[in-house]
Formats: C-alpha cells, structure tokens, sequence
C-alpha cells in the first residue's frame, strides 16, 4: 500500500559494534521496501568509511562530499541499485566526512530532506560506534533497527548504543535484527536475552525484527559485489530481510501521525536543542 503524504519514513540502520551486517541489512531492507511498493532511497550514512556502492558493485562519479563541497547537486550523486532503489553514496577515506560537525550534518541532512518528497521510505546505513555522527543520524530516524549478531561483544555494544539512544535521545522504539544466527530459536534466546537486559536497566522492551540466519550465499554475494540480488531473496537470509521489513513498516503505519515521520528538517531541530552550542 502506497503512502498517503509525501514525506517518507525514515528507518535508520545501527549497531555498535562493527561487521555485524548493517549495510546488508539496510540493502535487503531498502530492496524488500521497493518491492512491496514503496519508493526507497539509501542514505549511505557510513561517513568516511562508505560501502554501500560497493557492495551492490555500483560505481558514480560523486559522493556526499562533492556535495559539500559544492562540486555537485545531491541530484547528481544519486545511483541506481536493484529494482531502482535509489541511493546516496557517502566517501571513503574522507576525514571531513568522518569528523562532520553538527552544521555540517545539518547541512548535509537538509539536501536529503529536499529530495526526500520523492520517496516513501529513506533507509540509512549509519555505520559501526557511537560517534556524533552515528548518534545523529539516529536521532533523525522515525524506527531505529539496530543490528547484533549472538555473541557477546556484539550484544554488549548493541546494548551500549540502545542506552545512549534512550538516555540521551528520548528514543523509546528499538526494532532488532539478529543476524548471521545458526538457527531461529538462537535468535529468540539472543533477543530475549537483550530484551531482559534493557527491561532491567532502562524500563524499555525492545521490538523484534527477526532472525536473520548465516547464510554462505550471502558471503558468496558479497564478494561478487551483488548484496541484493533476486537469488538473495529467495534465501532464508533474504526472506527474513523481507520480513523484519515488513514488520517495521507495519509498525510505522500503525504509529500516529504526530510521534513519528515528521520530516528529517522538524527532528533535526529537537537534535540541536538538546546539544550544547559548543558542539556546532
Ligand atoms: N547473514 C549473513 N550470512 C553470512 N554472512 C554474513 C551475513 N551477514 C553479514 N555477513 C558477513 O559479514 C560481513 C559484514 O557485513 P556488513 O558489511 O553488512 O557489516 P557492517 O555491520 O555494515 O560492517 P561495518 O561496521 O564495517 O560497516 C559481510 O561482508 C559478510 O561476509
Ligand atoms: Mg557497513
């Protein structure tokens, strides 16, 4: 079903820890998103370290930075993945990009906000950590899915980062994705787990996106540089992609107009206010 006003969702993509499987759950995500109808952009997010082109074998002749730096519109940086997905790409390996300040991401996120009219959902890939950048294009997002694979280090790290968004960016809605699991009842355990240890200490259920599980079709394809293709839908790995796609959708029609979906420009706002003025 199509959306009814012109501003699209925005369904941000994090971890914690790094290599856990964010941008291939954001290409999977955003490729189930077009399929079930809804115009989707990508925001590769991972400022300086980018590899969402890469992985679905693109290559443009600009990037975000270009943008910044006025060589280029964010019209002309845009690129076509599968089944006509758009997507921005970030650089790699650019130090302004990895050290944005808040003015500059403001910036960048306004010139997503102009062209995001065009689309029903905006997928962000945020990258690994809790940097500012990191936290906020977090902050902007209207369902957050943060990405764990079982172990422990992972599961820690996706705890830390859950408290950073709740303690200090009000975010109350966590949909969570375990991934590279050995078998669904893994995954339940691994996420009740997590749901135990956030109930505990932030009074906060999490919602569960799904298990995705470790698939070496998923490796192959990576290394092909074909992370989404139509094969890959038809995995367990890519079903269950679909599936926490279709669940965070659900969960974002459901929500009333005014707690989410507001546009990108209104919560950057509320994102400045509750950073101190040095911070720009
Ligand atoms: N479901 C899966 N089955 C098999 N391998 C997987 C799966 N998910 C991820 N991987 C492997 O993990 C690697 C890292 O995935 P991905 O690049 O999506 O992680 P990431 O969280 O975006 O990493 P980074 O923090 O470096 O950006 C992939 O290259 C792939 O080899
Ligand atoms: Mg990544």
């Amino acid at each position: 079903m199509k959306r009814r006003d012109k501003k699209p969702w925005v369904i941000s993509v994090a971890s914690g820890k790094g290599g856990v499987g964010k941008t291939l759950t954001t290409v999977n995500m955003a490729i189930a998103a077009q399929r079930f109808g809804y115009k989707t952009l990508i925001l590769d997010g991972d400022l300086g370290l980018a590899n969402v082109d890469i992985v679905l074998g693109l290559r443009g002749r600009y990037n975000i930075n270009d943008v910044l730096e006025y060589r280029a519109e964010l019209k002309d940086v845009l690129l076509e993945g599968p089944l006509g997905v758009h997507i921005i790409p970030s650089g790699s390996g650019i130090n302004r990009l990895a050290d944005m300040k808040l003015v500059q991401r403001v910036q960048l996120l306004d010139k997503v906000e102009e062209i995001s009219g065009d689309y029903d959902v905006l997928v962000i890939d945020t990258g690994a950590g809790i940097s500012e950048n990191v936290l906020h294009l977090n902050s902007v997002s209207d369902a957050l899915m943060v990405v764990t694979t079982p172990e422990p280090h992972a599961l820690a790290d996706a705890y830390a980062f859950i408290k950073v968004m709740c303690e200090h960016h009000g975010k109350r809605d966590f949909h969570i994705v375990i991934n590279q699991v050995i078998s669904e009842s893994q995954g339940l355990k691994v996420f009740q787990r997590l749901t135990d240890i956030t109930k505990r200490f932030l009074n906060l259920d999490l919602l569960f996106g799904g298990s995705v599980p470790k698939d070496v079709l998923i490796e192959r394809s990576v290394m092909l540089q074909r992370a989404a293709d139509e094969n890959i839908t038809h995995t367990r790995s890519g079903q269950a992609w679909n599936e926490a796609t279709r669940r965070v959708i659900e969960h974002l029609k459901e929500r009333p107009r005014s707690e989410g979906a507001s546009g990108i420009r209104s919560l950057l706002f509320s994102h400045t206010n509750q950073r101190s003025a040095g911070a720009l």
